[in-house]
């Protein structure tokens, strides 16, 4: 899509020419310095009982008198708020879908507050917009045309022109990056294998200037992954371990890492999951698609940073090489891990990476995960669960995902939660009781992560959406993006 801007005063957008005037409306009355002849129609909407100051109440008048543009929406946001603007503009766009519109003019109006505030909403203008224009189109090229609409012009104050720009660039390179997360996670497991992963990542290479390594079974043997290779062992599929360098600052500086579960289908393995839902296991890569997804954000960004991407890619499949359990396997750290449940694969895939990751001296680590069905019933599908070493880091990613509108929630590390890991035949067992169980698996990361400062994202509730609306979300790559962007000096 085509985002432009246009220097256009509230009170004169009747005067506005484009295809359509969508005019989001923040809070419960009219803003003062509404344009007299919208301000007249807004009135006389409600009057009629057409229109409300009221989350998701949108109004379409054609050929509207003393308006140019010929179509006018209005959506009512309810609220002044960043997410109450964002969800009112996709209404507004809902609106518009199967209509002939190609170019729409999107004032916000009733939105003043800090000048954080328009940049954010340029970024989130951005992000609701194309969130709202995607479709899956890789293995279903019969899905509805994308949209007539192909450009957007936002109508700002000249004032805002600075911010507004840095909104703008930000929002398209989130949205760049939740695309290509999207696309990753939505293809099937037949198509989105570790090989597809290494070769998206390596995309990468030509276009962004990113560095990247891929490594293959026999290299990963190498390195003493025992763990990683115990779960990839019950594939045919082979498995890749990808690692991929943004570099903005000196090489001396420590890099950000991210880490990413990229586990391409997850059937439980022997421990075999039961069969509804299982094509969702599909999105058991989510992690893994984010962080390339932010990956790609940040290079078009360019901040003055290092940041570093691993990805552990595999299968969880249980053909008759795979690991059992109660097979004990030695991880890269040297740490003996009891395998009590072969479901519990994440965890196993990503304690080599997170002590591959030792390597890299970094500032800080945070790894991404479609880790345990118990966040889910814990936080459901609006906040990612958080944990974090130490509280500095949690404030920073809170307030990476506030800002993003991806957010998530603090859950804690309490050391009574690690008891449930004791095993007579390892030093830890991979699974805990059912109680706490996204706390536990984080704990059991914790043990592999002590020699840098750490926070783990167990995001099974948030990176995709069951149901009609089955997909990939693409987050957290809003959060993860401006938590990478927050740690540039
Ligand atoms: N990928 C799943 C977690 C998951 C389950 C995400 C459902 C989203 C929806 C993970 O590998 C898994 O199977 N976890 C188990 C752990 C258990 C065996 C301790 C779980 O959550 O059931
Ligand atoms: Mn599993
Ligand atoms: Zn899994």
């Amino acid at each position: 899509m085509d985002f432009r801007t246009q220097t256009a005063s509230l009170d004169a957008l009747a005067g506005v020419t484009a295809d359509a005037l969508i005019v989001v409306l923040g809070g419960e009355a009219l803003p003062a310095n509404l344009d007299a002849t919208l301000s007249a129609l807004v009135k006389d909407a409600i009057k009629l009982g057409d229109f409300e100051f009221k989350a998701g109440k949108t109004l379409l008048l054609q050929r509207a008198a003393g308006v140019k543009a010929p179509r006018l929406v209005l959506a009512a946001a309810g609220k002044s708020s960043l997410k109450a603007a964002r969800a009112a503009l996709q209404a507004a766009l809902g609106q518009l879908k199967g209509r002939g519109a190609a170019h729409a003019a999107v004032a916000f109006a009733g939105f003043e507050g800090a000048e954080e505030t328009v940049e954010s909403l340029a970024e989130q203008f951005v992000l609701g917009a194309e969130d709202t224009a995607y479709v899956y189109r890789h293995t279903k090229p019969s899905a509805p045309a994308a949209a007539k609409l192909v450009k957007l012009t936002l109508l700002v104050d000249k004032d805002d022109a600075a911010e507004v720009k840095k909104g703008l660039a930000r929002g398209q390179a989130i949205a760049a990056g939740v695309e290509l997360a999207r696309e990753c996670a939505n293809r099937p497991g037949n198509y989105a294998t570790p090989s597809y992963l290494a070769e998206q990542t390596k995309a990468l290479v030509k276009s962004h200037g990113i560095k990247v390594e891929v490594l293959d079974q026999k290299a990963v043997e190498k390195l003493g992954m025992g763990s990683f290779l115990a779960v990839a062992r019950g594939s045919d599929e082979p498995l890749r371990f990808i690692v991929a360098r943004y570099e903005g600052a000196a090489k001396t500086q420590a890099p950000v890492v991210l880490v990413g579960k990229g586990i391409t289908f997850d059937s439980g393995g022997i421990s075999l999951k039961p069969g509804a839902a299982m094509d969702e296991m599909k999105f058991d890569m989510g992690g893994a698609a984010s962080v390339l997804g932010t990956l790609r954000a940040v290079a078009e960004l360019k901040p003055k940073l290092n940041l570093v991407v691993i990805i552990a890619a595999c299968e969880n499949m249980p053909n008759g090489r795979a690991v059992k359990p109660g097979d004990v396997v030695t991880s890269m750290s040297g740490q003996t891990i009891e395998i009590l449940n072969t479901d519990a694969e994440g965890r196993l895939i990503l304690c080599d990476a997170l002590t591959y990751a030792e390597r890299f001296k970094p500032a800080v680590v945070v790894d991404v995960a479609t880790l345990t069905g118990a966040c889910v019933i814990a936080l459901g599908g609006v906040r990612s669960g958080m944990y974090a070493s130490d509280d500095e880091l949690a404030a920073a990613l809170t307030a990476a995902g506030e800002t993003a509108l991806d957010p998530c929630w603090r859950l804690p590390l309490d050391e009574e939660y690690e008891e449930g890991l004791k095993s007579n035949f390892a030093d830890v067992a991979n699974v805990g009781g059912r109680e706490g169980g996204s706390i536990t698996a984080a704990k059991f990361l914790q043990r592999f992560a002590g020699k840098y400062r750490w926070a783990h994202l167990d995001i099974a509730g948030t990176a995709w959406k069951g149901g009609a609306a089955k997909g990939g979300t693409g987050r957290p790559v809003g959060l993860l993006t401006h938590f990478v962007l927050s740690q540039a000096r």
